[in-house]
């Protein structure tokens, strides 16, 4: 079976996620999209509720399962036989990390890296920005799956 992970924090999923996480889809057996578990960054849902909110707006994919991990993401990657990990580059500035930890990534484990560019639609969107928007009360509709609206709604004191 041919399986690729979408690692990531997730700190909420956006609709940019989605869409890289959707194409790879159409193009593996299998997505794996792997929540990192990280106790030392500050988050704004816990790592259960990001899985929750995951699988939720995932539903619609019957070969994607969403999971989380701590560590390297090679270990996970090896633990569930998965030879390659999917990336959204939105922007040149994303490049050099994105290279960097993809090098890494193959000369610990052999694991490749594959790049698939942003939607120009959701090149602008991250998770920070989604929450800084959503802390002023701004509108976040069409930048995350609704369910994760209201939550934001929610978690932010603004019903
Ligand atoms: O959504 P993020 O926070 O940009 O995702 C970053 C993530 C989780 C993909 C990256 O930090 C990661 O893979 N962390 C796991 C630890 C690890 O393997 N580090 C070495 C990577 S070279």
């Amino acid at each position: 079976m041919r399986r690729v992970v979408s690692p990531g924090s997730f700190d909420p999923v956006t609709n940019g996620h989605l869409d890289i996480i959707a194409r790879a889809a159409r193009l593996y057996d299998e997505v794996v999209v792997a929540v990192l578990i990280n106790i030392s960054k500050r988050s704004l849902f816990t790592v259960d509720e990001r899985v929750e909110m995951l699988r939720d707006a995932t539903a619609e994919h019957s070969n994607v399962r969403v999971d989380k991990f701590h560590g390297l993401i090679v270990e996970f990657c090896k633990a569930n036989d998965i030879g390659a990990i999917v990336k959204g580059l939105r922007a040149v500035s994303d490049f050099d990390f994105e290279l960097q930890m993809a090098q890494m990534n193959y000369s610990l484990a052999g694991v490749e890296t594959l790049f698939m560019t942003t939607n120009p639609l959701y090149a602008f969107l991250s998770s920070s920005l989604v929450k800084e928007v959503a802390q002023y009360g701004g509108d976040v509709t069409g930048l995350v799956p609704p369910a994760v609206a209201l939550r934001l709604r929610e978690r932010l004191g603004r019903p």
